[in-house]
């Protein structure tokens, strides 16, 4: 612990503001800024409120002159000290808004000058801790089994090429999640633990 304030960047990605992940984050968030209290600093953004174009060869090296909001966002997860991302479950995947933001970052997320032993860009985040919060209409089980047709699996390989290892998920297959106070519990629980590993 150094006592610096440490910066989390949270992301909801879901285009339905309130329903299951929207309400997943917002629980995990009380349960960091309750465990961190003024040792962490939490910035909540709705991916659906933030212009941002598809990634083109063009746009390739930042965000272009109108995409101010996503140039602040991006900024943010550069510095961040953690990152959570909440989603949704769609066709075995995330919503394409979440994808195209995943795409749009390798500007921040990959040294494309430096290559590693398998020939790859080398990943630049190496200091952030990833927590992916998810939710889906497959129970709990099935999502255990068949764990590549979920985005926690998908989020996890995609920053492991963006350099992160220190990666965590949870998923519900409750489609009422937003109304399970026993998800919403474990949510805040993760919360606490998320902020205790990253202060
Ligand atoms: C377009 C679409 C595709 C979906 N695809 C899947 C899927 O592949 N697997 C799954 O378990 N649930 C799937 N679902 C169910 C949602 O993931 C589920 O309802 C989830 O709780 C919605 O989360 P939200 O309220 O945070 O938006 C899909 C729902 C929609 C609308």
């Amino acid at each position: 612990m150094d006592n610096k304030v440490k910066k989390i960047v949270a992301i909801s990605s879901s285009p339905s503001k309130g329903r299951n992940s929207d309400t997943m984050l917002d629980h995990f968030i009380s349960g960091m800024e309750n465990y961190g209290k003024d040792l962490i600093s939490v910035e909540k953004f709705y991916l659906d409120d933030i212009y941002l174009d598809h990634y083109d060869y063009g746009n390739r090296l930042g965000p272009t002159e109108k995409e101010v909001d996503f140039k602040n966002l991006a900024l943010k997860m550069d510095k961040a000290d953690g990152i959570v991302i909440a989603t949704p479950t769609y066709n075995f995947s995330v919503p394409a808004s979440l994808k195209n933001l995943v795409d749009r970052i390798r500007f921040i997320a990959l040294d494309l000058d430096k290559k590693n032993v398998l020939g790859q860009p080398v990943g630049k985040f190496k200091r952030h801790r990833m927590f992916f919060l998810v939710s889906g209409g497959s129970p709990k089980l099935v999502q255990k089994i068949l764990f590549f047709l979920f985005p926690p699996f998908w989020l996890r390989v995609v920053f492991m090429y963006y350099g992160s290892f220190k990666l965590n998920a949870f998923y519900s297959g409750d489609t009422k999640s937003f109304q399970n106070p026993k998800i919403l519990k474990k949510c805040f629980k993760k919360g606490e633990r998320f902020a205790k590993r990253v202060i």
